[in-house]
């Protein structure tokens, strides 16, 4: 097992109700406040009267920045730079999904910094300090409620890039599985197979001695999957979409990553297809993942030969592990097609046009991955494995 230092922050604030206590959380960052949030669906839901009732009642003046797309864009974490350096902003809410905390993450550090925010993206800067950020979470996926990380898109050249520092983890997050009931089905299966792919990610690892944190993810992947059609076909059952909430965070809180070191190729290759494509992140990875494992288990048969038995359920064969790792992966693309999401890429309409070109730009800073490092040769390939 690794070293570790694990410190999250975030503050979780979990149950019904909890988002009428944001401007008692807010408050304690100070009077000024950004409020952000993405098109309509809080105001479809009310949930934006009740998260600007509360912050008036507790004294905060309200500038607000609405508008974020899905795979936020650099545009308006630019305006929203330039809104909270103009009003001297104390403190940014993200109201809705990763890419609404993603975009705040971005302004808070953008805010803080003389240059321009894409900067932080390419690598010529790096983020030291930020405003703080709180959150009211709507979509059970991306983590980003309690994450380091955030993921932005330049339009200029398309390119999805994410940056972190541990300044970007919220201050709080109010999570009410509740406000999960108004999903359309396709976000929550989306939510339900990014969850799952940032357990993957650490699961596999070249690390040995991990026992508990293979068994904690097989715990929440198990968690997730039992979950997974409920939520589907009960979309206003609290326990199961609670149980998925819950998983979502603790997905991606780094908790899973302690004392062993993730892989994140099929993330890195699963951006380059979101950011030219605009599909849903977890959609996108629905396609890579299978994919990738089916380009690297060779190199630790026994892993994915575990990951088949303990996950899924297959039987291991003793004679033949490989079987048994095969036989695992389908499983999964078996799951991931079951609660609606595609598998290959010509189900989502992409062509090999953009091979090349994604598989250059997802390497052009190095090689990806650590299970085993990835050139712009076998990115190429694994997107020819997701067709
Ligand atoms: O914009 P609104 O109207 O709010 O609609 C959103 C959006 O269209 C809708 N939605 C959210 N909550 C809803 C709802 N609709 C009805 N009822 C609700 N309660 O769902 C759509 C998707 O929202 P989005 O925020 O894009 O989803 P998600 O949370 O999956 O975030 C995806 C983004 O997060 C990034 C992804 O790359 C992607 O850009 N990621 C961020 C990470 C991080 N910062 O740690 C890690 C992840 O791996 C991921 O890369
Ligand atoms: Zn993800």
């Amino acid at each position: 097992m690794q070293n570790f230092i694990f410190d999250n922050k975030t503050r979780i604030i979990f149950g019904k109700d909890y988002e009428q206590v944001v401007g008692q959380e807010s408050v304690v960052f100070g009077k000024k406040l950004l409020l952000h949030y993405g098109g309509g669906s809080i105001k479809n839901s009310g949930l934006y009267d009740t998260v600007v009732n509360s912050l008036q009642e507790h004294g905060i003046e309200i500038y607000e920045l609405g508008g974020v797309k899905p795979n936020p864009r650099v545009s308006l974490v630019r305006e929203g730079v330039s809104l909270c350096k103009e009003h001297n902003i104390d403190f940014i809410l993200a109201v809705g999904g990763g890419s609404v905390i993603d975009s705040a993450k971005a302004i808070a550090a953008g805010a803080t910094y003389d240059g321009d925010v894409w900067d932080f993206f390419t690598g010529k800067s790096e983020v030291s300090t930020s405003l703080p950020i709180g959150v009211v979470l709507t979509i059970p996926a991306a983590g980003s409620e309690s994450s380091a990380g955030t993921v932005i898109t330049n339009e200029d050249g398309l390119y999805k890039r994410a940056t972190g520092h541990l300044s970007l983890r919220p201050q709080f997050a109010i999570l009410n599985p509740v406000l999960s009931y108004t999903l359309p089905a396709y976000q929550t299966a989306c939510g339900i197979t990014d969850m799952m792919a940032h357990i993957l990610e650490r699961y596999f690892t070249t690390e040995k001695n991990v026992e508990l944190t293979d068994r904690l993810c097989e715990a929440t992947l198990r968690t997730i999957i039992s979950n997974a059609h409920t939520v589907l076909n009960e979309p206003t059952n609290y326990n199961a979409r609670a149980e998925i909430m819950w998983s979502g965070t603790i997905a991606h809180n780094d908790l899973l990553n302690t004392g062993r070191i993730g892989d994140w190729a099929s993330h890195d290759i699963e951006h380059e297809i979101s950011g030219i494509y605009d599909i849903a992140h977890g959609a996108g990875l629905a396609i890579i993942f299978p994919a990738w494992m089916k380009y690297v288990y060779k190199h630790d048969i026994n892993r994915f030969a575990q990951f088949a038995n303990r996950v899924w359920d297959v039987e291991i064969d003793l004679n033949d592990l490989e079987k048994t790792a095969l036989a695992g992966i389908k499983k999964m693309e078996q799951f991931f097609s079951s609660i609606g999401m595609p598998i290959t890429l010509t189900e989502v309409e992409i062509g090999d046009e953009h091979f090349a070109e994604m598989a250059k730009k997802a390497t052009e800073r190095g090689t990806l991955g650590n299970f085993i490092k990835l050139q712009e040769s076998d990115v190429y390939q694994i997107y020819q494995l997701a067709r």
